[in-house]
Parts: structure tokens; sequence; C-alpha cells
């Protein structure tokens, strides 16, 4: 603790301005909130940001598609996302976004920097470019037949079926995701940022701890597969700042997005008076953390340091990359309900259940981590209810009943209370190297030695003895004290609690207070703490985000399905019972009196059965003869006015004239079944 103050600064991955936060966005968040919190606690400067990222082809469509401006669209996102985190507890110093006057002007200037210095160079390239649409196609954006294997619908740089991957060019049949227009090649002119320049000072970055081992791993393979000149560059229409003097040109995403890091920093000092250069300068002795999923170690490890390196700003000190978030065991899903978003979960659960749950699984490993609602429940239950608040509920009002609600002047077990000060040392580097699961591990474990010690002492036996009152009042103050303790340590995790844990114990708990111990305090009244997880309220969550499912896309109104909705889903159990058959329509014929329907002998190959279709609108008789269709078989014959109608004729279309008998293939035989 003789520590000096340090200068932190922390970022979590600007979440896109698209789509909601989900569990998978929080515990990058809560991960990042937990550290900060804990070196608050710990008296350091520590300055946390973060917004949202803005830019970018996909926002740019939403905000078509939703019939509103890209900034209306992202400004309502950004305030949506900034609620959602602050009710889980997640505090930023500032929540910024990338569409602001302050990155505008730090990118332009990290721009000019790297090309005053030769690193921006422009080179003409061919790219898919959807001609209706009259814009540039990112590869996620095109969609057709993988080249390896054949299998349709697969995206634009991968399939799905095969998992090779390949240049959107080579997509046989391809079609633009934006408009369904067939993709022409264009050339363009973009403009490249010389990444190989900076391998030497990558490499050496890599060296100094700055990632995790599988992390620089990674990186090695990367090296050897060789650096790339990178395109920083997008064409117009694009929603994002235009890249100075190349009218047309806007700097990719994934150059605004970080240097968004900075203006979410910028803008914090000119709100607050503090030093952007204290913390971005060349030879800042702050330290600088960026909190990021593996996905985008690319951008963060390679292009990110090589271009605060070529303007001229300070590296990261650390980049800290954690794994995904599995729900069940499996990837998230929004079928069965585990695509959850932050709101939906808000609306069943406390936040600071998950915020202890991702504690007590979190390491500084980029590994996977499982959300198991069974686990959830469990572990919340038994360590934060059972354990840690039980703790103050067994001792508190035995206080404040019998005892003036003063807790004692006498300290019990002297060795207990110092192996609860101890353990300070070890949980403190826990959390400083993130290994929160261990953390957790120790602060439960003197957790079950309080309780021991209560159990041991029984004051719900003692108090009934009137010789004990003393040692009564001794045994429930140190049990509210080791409570005390406890909640120090738990504090950057579960803040709500700590809160109200510090209105009970009239305190203010920092990471100090874990070395004393309340003699002779008043304390207020207890009141439950935390409810135990109802897994009823679990499930009404997994229902609530099935609901997600509503198609995200408007339907044209003169589209098929805008105007004949897919009807009520049937079960498999349901359709195997349709028997459906390739039939020959031996022969076709007039009904007399009747509008709409003709007539047909249909040959089953083997049997043959008289069918009414309401077909006349759209056929002649004799065009029909000898013609082969689909039947389903199986329809429980139906008396009609002009006779018995034994089975019925698919056909398809609106009505009226358009309509057509559906066609089987050439070599289909009566009699056949059609699967
Ligand atoms: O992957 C993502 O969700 C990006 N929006 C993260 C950007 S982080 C940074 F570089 F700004
Ligand atoms: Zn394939």
């Amino acid at each position: 603790m003789s520590e000096q103050t340090r200068k932190i600064l922390v970022t979590s991955a600007l979440p896109y301005a698209n789509g909601s936060i989900h569990l998978g966005h929080l515990l990058e968040h809560i991960q990042t909130d937990i550290w900060t919190r804990f070196q608050r606690m710990r008296g350091h400067n520590c300055y946390s940001v973060c917004a949202d990222d803005a830019h970018g082809t996909p926002v740019m469509l939403k905000a078509q598609q939703l019939g509103i401006t890209a900034e209306q669209m992202v400004a309502q996102t950004r305030d949506e996302h900034h609620a959602d985190l602050v009710d889980f507890g997640v505090e930023y110093d500032n929540y910024h976004v990338t569409h602001s006057d302050e990155n505008k002007e730090l990118c332009e200037l990290v721009y000019n920097r790297l090309n005053d210095s030769g690193f921006i160079s422009k080179r003409t390239i061919s790219q898919l470019f959807d001609p209706e649409k009259e814009m540039f196609l990112p590869d996620r954006f095109v969609q057709g037949t993988c080249p390896k294997c054949g299998a349709e619908d697969q995206n634009g740089d991968s399939c799905d079926v095969c998992s090779a991957t390949y240049d959107p060019t080579e997509l046989k049949n391809p079609r633009s995701v934006v408009s369904g227009a067939e993709p022409v090649l264009r050339d363009s002119e973009h403009y490249f940022f010389d990444l190989p320049q900076f391998e030497g000072m990558l490499q050496e970055w890599l060296q100094s701890d700055a990632v995790q081992p599988e992390i620089a791993n990674k990186l090695k393979e990367w090296f050897e597969e060789g650096m790339q000149q990178w395109d920083i560059s997008r064409d117009a229409p694009y929603f994002g700042f235009e890249i100075p003097n190349a009218p047309g040109k806007f700097f990719y995403v994934w150059v605004d997005a970080p240097v968004g890091y900075m203006a979410s920093f910028k803008n914090l000092c000119d709100k607050n008076g503090l030093n952007f250069d204290e913390y971005w300068g060349k030879d800042s002795d702050a330290e600088l953390y960026h909190f990021i999923g593996k996905d985008i170690t690319y951008f963060h490890c390679l292009f990110w340091p090589a271009m605060l390196e070529g303007a001229g700003f300070r590296k990261p000190t650390g980049v800290n990359v954690h794994g995904f978030v599995t729900v069940n065991g499996a990837k998230m899903s929004k079928s069965k309900g585990t695509f959850i978003k932050g709101r939906t979960y808000l609306d069943h659960l406390n936040p600071e259940y998950l915020r202890y749950y991702f504690a007590s699984k979190l390491s500084d490993a980029v590994t996977d981590i499982d959300l198991n609602f069974e686990d959830f429940a469990q572990k919340v239950n038994s360590d934060l209810v059972g354990k840690v608040v039980n703790i103050a509920s067994r001792c508190a009002s035995f206080i404040t009943k019998r005892f003036d609600g003063k807790l004692s002047s006498n300290v019990l077990e002297p060795e207990l209370v110092a192996e609860f000060h101890q353990a300070e040392a070890s949980i403190a580097t826990a959390f400083e190297k993130r290994q929160y699961h261990k953390a957790i591990r120790e602060i439960m474990a003197l957790a079950d030695k309080a309780n021991q010690f209560i159990d041991a002492n029984a004051p719900w036996v003692t108090i009934k003895d009137e010789s004990k009152q003393q040692f009564t009042h001794d045994v429930c103050s140190l049990g509210i004290n080791l409570f005390r303790i406890l909640v120090v340590y738990l504090k950057p995790v579960v803040p709500t609690l700590a809160n109200q844990s510090e209105a009970f114990l009239n305190d203010t708990l920092s990471w100090k207070s874990s070395q004393h111990v309340l003699t002779a305090h008043n304390i207020n009244k207890f009141k439950a703490l935390m409810q135990r997880v109802d897994m009823d309220k679990v499930n009404a969550m997994i229902d609530d985000s099935k609901e997600n499912l509503e198609p995200t896309v408007t339907l044209d109104p003169n589209s098929p399905l805008a105007k004949n909705p897919i009807a009520d889903t049937i079960s498999f159990e349901d359709f195997a019972k349709i028997d459906l058959r390739i039939a020959r329509i031996a022969k076709a014929e007039h009904v007399e009196k009747a509008d709409k329907l003709l007539r047909l002998e249909l040959d089953l190959g083997g049997e043959t059965r008289q069918v009414f279709a309401g077909i006349k609108s759209a056929y002649q008789p004799e065009d029909l003869e000898g013609k082969l269709t689909v039947m389903v078989a199986n329809l429980a014959p139906r008396k009609m006015r002009f006779g018995m109608s034994e089975g019925m004729v698919l056909a398809a279309g609106p009505g009226g004239e358009d309509l057509w008998i559906l066609n089987p293939e050439e070599g289909a035989q009566p009699g056949m079944k059609v699967k």
C-alpha cells in the first residue's frame, strides 16, 4: 500500500451503434469496471472512457432502413447503450460517440502526421460494386454460392458449410445483400497505411508484456504470414469522416474507432480540466490499458500501436484480451433465448448477480466464459446470499435490539482478524492481474471462516444467557466487522451491495478500510441486502429473449410475404402427416355452372382420383391434360356440389390468372412421393 499514486487510463471496446448491448458486451464492460473501481479504491487516478462506435456501412444501412438519419440513430443508440451500462453499475468517466468533433479533429491529426511521415500511399483496387444502390459492397454485404463446395447463400468472405475463406470476387452467382442486384467489379483509388514499416517496433512492443502469452503467440503467426499494407479508405456513400484533401474518400471505421478512445478522453479533459498530453503524449508516464474481445486483437495489437507510433503518440501499456461468452455451454442463440440483451436481463434479474458470476469466472486468460444458469443461481445464492449477506443478517439484529446499535469496544479472536487483514495483499494482486476468480475464491474462503466463527459461538443461544451478554456483544460485533472487511474486498465487484452495506455500517469503505476494525461504533438498522436468484425469473428472461426473434428487416409492402404472411408454425409431425404425390392429369374438363372449378382426373400410378380444383381462371382444360403435378393424396374426401373431391392439387400464386400448378421435374412418375 506504499505504492505511489498511478495515472491510469482504461478503455473498453466501443460498441457498434447499430445493435443492443448483450451479455457478450457485458462481460467486457464488467471486467473493465471491476478493474477501474479496484484502482480507484486503492487511491489511484484511474479514468475510464468508452463511446459508441458510430461509423461504417452497417450503421448507415440500418438508419436508412429505419428511415432516419445516421446521426439520429447513433444519438439514440448511444443513449440506450449508456443507460444499459449504467444500470449494470458500469460507470465510465465519459461515454462519448465516435461521430464527434473531437474525433474528427484527432483522426485528421493522426492521418496528417502519418501522411507527412510518408506512411500513406494510394493505389487503385478493384472491388464489388452494387450498380443499383451505387455503392461498393463490404464483404459481408455480398452473398452467393461457395466457390469451393457449392453451398448456396454463403457470405462474401467465408463459407459456413466448408469453412473455406475466399475473396468475394470468387463467389459464384454473387448478389448484393443490399439490393439483390448482381455486383460488378469496379476500380477505385484507395488509401493505404504502411503497416510493414512498423514490424520491428511491434515485435519489440510485444516483448514488453503488453499482451498475454497466447496473444503474443497468435501475433507471431501473423508476423510469419507477413505484414500487409492496410486499406484505410472507403468510398462514398459511407457514414464516417472524409479524409483530408480526398473528396469522396472516407476513413474506414476501424481507423476512427480506436482514435475514438482518445476523443472520448479529450472530451473528458475539456469538461474536467485534465491534461490530454499527460495520458497520450509520447513521453506520457501514465498507464494505458485497452480491454477487448479476442476477435479484435488484430486491430488493437497491430494497426493501433502502429498508428499511434507513426503519429507520435504513446502506445498502450497493455491490451487485455478476453474470450467470448457462451450460455449453457453453447454459442448464444436467438432461438434458444440465450442471446440475451442487457435490458432484458435487467427486466428480470439483479445486475450484481451477473457482475459477481462473471467475476467468479474471469481470469487473465483468453478463454471463453460459460454462463450456465443453474451454476449462476447456485453460486450467487450460496456465496453472496448464503455466505456474505448471511453474516450480517445473523449478527445485526442483536446489535440493534440488544446493544443499542453500537458495536463492542472489544475485539475477539485477533488471529482471525489478522487473517482477514493479511488477505488484502493477495486479493489485491489477484484483482490487479485480472485474476478475479482467484480474488473471489479467497474472499469466499474468508466468508466460510466468518460463518464458522459465528456457528461455533452461536450468539442466538448465548443471547438468552444474562451472564454472557458481553460475550454475545463481542461475537456479533466481530461478525459485523468480518462482514465489513469482506464487503471492502467485494466492493469493486458488487458496488450496489457495498453501498447499501456502507449505509448499514455507517462507514465509507476504501481499500484501506480492510485494515481497520470498527469498535464502539454505531451502525444502522439492517435491511435485506440481496434476494436469492429465482429460477422462475431466469426462465422468464430466457422466454423474453426468444421474442427478440422478430424479423429485423422491414418487408417491402408489395412483397408476397407482406401481402400474405406466413401462417403459424406447425410441428414436423404435422408436416409428416401430409402425403404429397406426383399425379398425371389424365383428364381435365369444365364443370357446368361452376365459375372457378375444373374437374380433374388424376392418375396416381395405379389409382385414379377425381379432384375439383379452383384453377379455371388460370388454365384451359386442354392445357392441363398430360401434365404432371403435385397433389395432397391423403386429404379426406370432400363432398362438393358437383361430386366427391378426392385430394387437392398444389398451385402457387395470388389467384386469378396468376396461378400456377406445381409442375414436378422431368423424370417424376405418377404415384411418386414428394419429399
Ligand atoms: O468490434 C466491435 O464491436 C467494435 N465496434 C469495437 C471497436 S473498439 C475500438 F477500436 F474502438
Ligand atoms: Zn463451402
